[in-house]
């Protein structure tokens, strides 16, 4: 989705800001650009198209002097890409330029207005309404113009604003849409995302909605929705900078891939001490717990993946009804929801529209709501009850990896501390998890030595147009996963499916030549997999197939290929099963070429509905 950069400081703002938006390529685009105060002018220069094609117009950002200016990705929504509708939106006069993260639901009416009052338009965008809006009401202080346009605008937003006539301050608004803030000595700065700023300064504000903030080179003065000042807290980012960079690796989704086990071990070491799972500032009482009638996961995409094997794994943990739902469709299902269900709502960006909004119904609806998130400070985790965070660093690449395995353990994690006060599980099945998960870094590694038998089966299968994945129980949810990271990347047309539902329709896809993927981690459920293989063999599949090592043996009888993983607890399977399906997308992706960390049509964070 859109990307928002903003400096003021005694430093050329122009490849300042083209870095910046450069550390948010990773979010998605389709055309960026940039508004810098230059020689009493806001000066614009915005392109269709790659970052490069805008910092070639600007010969790396030396064609455009000046020390404030406001930059953008933009990801198209209304209008389509192109050079007049990428941001930053200029008012008429040229006087006010605006880059806007969100959308404007009421700018057809606004517009209408405006230009009834013969305001010209440009673009096909909601957001130029705001540059237009703000100059309306501009009448030599601009804080105040813009008190005034949040009064009209309707919608979501994080805007950055620069005027002509304050040469010296960008103001930011933000309202569900993230928006922080940068501070550092003699220069200050906004950011949609904290990687765009990192290289600068680690201390942050993070806005809430609804609230301004007037950025100079000096200070940072924040206001309330009433635009009285207020104070807020300085918060510090841990994240290093190189965590966000490549770090010799092509591409961010496989670096990402190889820091699974550390990102396991920061995310799970810490929580358990001295045999027992210990979850920080977790507010949930024992009594809280048992009062519970059922849990309700929610989430979208991968996060939704792990959710559904939350759902085996809860349910198994702790004899409670255990639902799962994607957060785009729990709105609008009339969810059966009290103050006595626990909504679990998992977000790697903390950001993402459907599950916050989901987060919100859950609240309204009287559910306490705890948040699995990777992103400290995002709106899902502030806006959450309770927080856990899944401690794996900043994920650039699309596709995600390392985000799913910590989720998937914090939520492992969060089943084995609620049975526990439940009594639902038994003291030595509770000790054997525990002492097994901290045996799960080092299993990942040996998972991940296997990337060369990995990238050659890769190398075989790599020309297929459709590809099919099946399981049963956990290992259909490790299916579905391992489907939407081969199609998100590789642009393979793939389903997946529960293997015991073939047989109800889809087998008669299966013919010569197919590959199915078949995972078989499951143990008792193993023969059931087994014949689900021989069954699509029979009717001319070639089968590639991931099991266990104790299984391993049995399945290479029937499979034309095969992956094994350690064995492990049955809870911990699907971390270490989905390791070579991500392994496996992200090799046929780079047989076929693809743009890995950047696929078509994707966003990083997904925040409009
Ligand atoms: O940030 P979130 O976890 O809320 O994002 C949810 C999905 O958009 C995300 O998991 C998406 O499906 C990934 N691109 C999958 O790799």
């Amino acid at each position: 989705m859109c990307g928002i950069v903003g400096y003021v400081g005694a430093e050329q703002a122009a490849p300042i800001l083209l870095d910046g938006l450069s550390r948010l390529e990773y979010r998605g685009y389709d055309s960026a650009g940039v508004a810098i105060y230059s020689q009493g002018k806001v000066r614009v220069a915005k392109a269709k198209g790659r970052l490069q094609v805008l910092s070639d117009m600007i010969q790396g950002g030396r064609a455009i002097q000046g020390t404030i200016g406001i930059g953008h990705t933009r990801w198209a929504t209304h209008g389509a890409p192109s050079d007049v509708n990428s941001h930053p939106h200029v008012s008429h006069s040229g006087n006010i330029a605006v880059v806007h993260n969100g959308i404007i639901e009421n700018y057809a009416e606004l517009k209408s207005f405006l230009q009834s009052k013969g305001v010209p338009f440009v673009s096909e965008t909601d957001s130029e309404v705001v540059a237009q809006l703000v100059e309306y009401f501009y009448q030599g202080d601009l804080l105040e113009a813009v008190g005034r346009v949040l009064h009209r605008i309707q919608g979501a937003y994080a805007l950055g604003i620069l005027c002509c006539d304050q040469p010296d301050q960008l103001i930011a608004v933000r309202k569900d849409s993230p928006l922080i803030l940068g501070l550092a000595e003699g220069a200050n700065f906004l950011a949609s995302d904290v990687t765009a700023i990192l290289r600068h300064t680690r201390d942050v504000i993070y806005m809430e909605d609804g609230e301004v903030a007037v950025l100079t080179s000096q200070g940072v003065q924040c206001y309330n929705s009433l635009l009285q000042p207020i104070t807020k807290e300085v918060s510090q980012v841990d994240w290093e900078v190189d965590a966000a960079e490549k770090g010799g690796y092509e591409h961010f989704m496989f670096k990402e891939i190889m820091e699974q086990p550390q990102a396991l071990r920061r995310a799970v070491f810490p929580r358990i001490q001295d045999g027992e799972v210990y979850l920080e500032d977790f507010a949930l009482t024992d009594e809280d717990i048992r009062g519970l009638s059922k849990v309700y996961v929610v989430a979208c995409g991968s996060s939704y993946h792990v959710g559904m094997v939350g759902k085996y794994h809860l349910e198994r943990l702790l004899r409670k009804p255990v639902e799962v739902a994607l957060a785009s469709e729990f709105r609008y299902m009339e969810p059966i929801v009290d103050e006595h269900t626990l909504v679990i709502v998992i977000s790697q960006s903390g950001e993402t529209l459907d599950t916050m909004a989901a987060l919100r119904e859950a609240k309204r609806l009287g559910a306490k709501v705890l948040a699995i998130v990777n992103v400290v400070g995002s709106s899902i985790a502030r806006e959450a009850d309770e927080v856990l965070y899944t401690w794996a660093g900043p994920e650039i690449a699309v596709a995600t990896t390392k985000a799913y395995t910590t989720q998937l353990a914090v939520l492992n994690l969060l089943g084995l501390y609620m049975a526990r006060r439940l009594g639902t599980v038994a003291d030595e099945e509770y000790t054997q998890v525990l002492e097994q998960m901290l045996l799960l870094p080092a299993q990942m590694e040996e998972v991940l030595e296997k990337q060369s038998q990995i990238q050659y089966l890769a190398s075989q299968y790599f020309n297929h147009e459709s590809i099919f994945f099946m399981g049963r129980n956990v290992d259909y949810t490790l299916g579905l996963e391992g489907s939407l990271k081969l199609k998100e990347i590789s642009y393979i047309h793939s389903e997946a499916y529960a293997a015991g539902e073939l047989k109800h329709g889809t087998i008669s896809l299966i013919e010569d030549g197919t590959l199915v993927v078949a995972v078989g981690t499951y143990g008792p459920l193993f023969d059931k997999a087994l014949s689900n293989v021989v069954e699509v063999k029979s009717r001319g599949a070639s089968v590639l197939a991931l099991t266990t090592q104790s299984q391993g043996e049995r399945m290479a009888e029937v499979a034309n290929d095969l992956v094994t993983i350690p064995d492990t607890h049955p809870l911990l399977l699907p971390s270490l099963g989905v390791v070579p399906l991500q392994l496996f997308a992200y090799y046929v992706a780079l047989h076929r070429g693809c743009d890995i960390d950047k696929p078509r049509n994707l966003a990083k964070s997904v925040t409009v509905e």
